[in-house]
């Protein structure tokens, strides 16, 4: 196992997949336009349950909204999230939930695929992102419901999380833990707890 790791260590999307860090601290730079879609045009691309492409991105880059919605959605015991308010463009991920099929298919299966839809469209924007220097931080520690109302989110759509997206102004040094392989992946049996 280790060998065959070792082979592909040194590929470019190892690199990308190694450099990511989740990215608290902001320059405020602006994102050029065309990285930003790029980011967006990533996302645009995932695969999803059924085709259903349930994501739906508000991209919050006016200042005045910025302001507003990071006093609203990081006020009171979310002002550990305040950080993000200072990278130039803050995305909303919505769900749009699916159709009938997708609904009753994951209700039978017990497994959210509209959050599953949502976690790979969202990690699609975070590792272009990161191919092309920018920085992200996944974020679900926010006043939903204040972010409801500052943006004048209709019902039909669920928050599911934002993402500040800017350049970095300071990357952190300690890499957060990672279990090992070996305690998150068995080969022919039960993985241990
Ligand atoms: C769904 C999700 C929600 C998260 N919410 C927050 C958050 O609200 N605030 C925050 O600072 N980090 C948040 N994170 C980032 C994690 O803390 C981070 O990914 C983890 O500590 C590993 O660090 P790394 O991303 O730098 O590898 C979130 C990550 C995910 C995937």
């Amino acid at each position: 196992m280790t060998e065959e790791r070792a082979a592909v260590e040194a590929t470019a999307f190892q690199k990308i997949l190694r450099g990511r860090r989740s990215i608290r601290r902001y320059l405020p730079a602006p994102v050029e336009r065309e990285k930003l879609l790029a980011c967006l045009e990533a996302a645009r691309i995932a695969p999803s349950a059924h085709n259903v492409q349930p994501w739906r991105f508000i991209v919050v880059d006016d200042p005045e909204l910025k302001d507003r919605l990071a006093a609203a959605a990081f006020s009171g015991i979310y002002s550990s999230s305040k950080f993000a308010a200072r990278a130039p463009v803050i995305l909303v991920l919505l769900a749009r939930p699916g159709g009938t099929v997708v609904r009753i298919g994951a209700k039978l299966q017990g497994v959210s695929f509209n959050l599953i839809d949502m976690g790979i469209a969202g990690e699609h924007v975070v590792l272009q992102a990161e191919e092309l220097g920018l920085a992200t931080c996944w974020m679900g520690w926010f006043d939903y419901r204040k972010v409801r109302k500052v943006l004048r989110i209709p019902r039909k759509f669920k928050v599911v999380a934002m993402m500040p997206l800017g350049y970095a102004e300071k990357r952190p040094t300690r890499e957060p833990p990672r279990k090992t392989l070996e305690e998150v992946v068995a080969f022919n049996r039960i993985p241990p707890d």
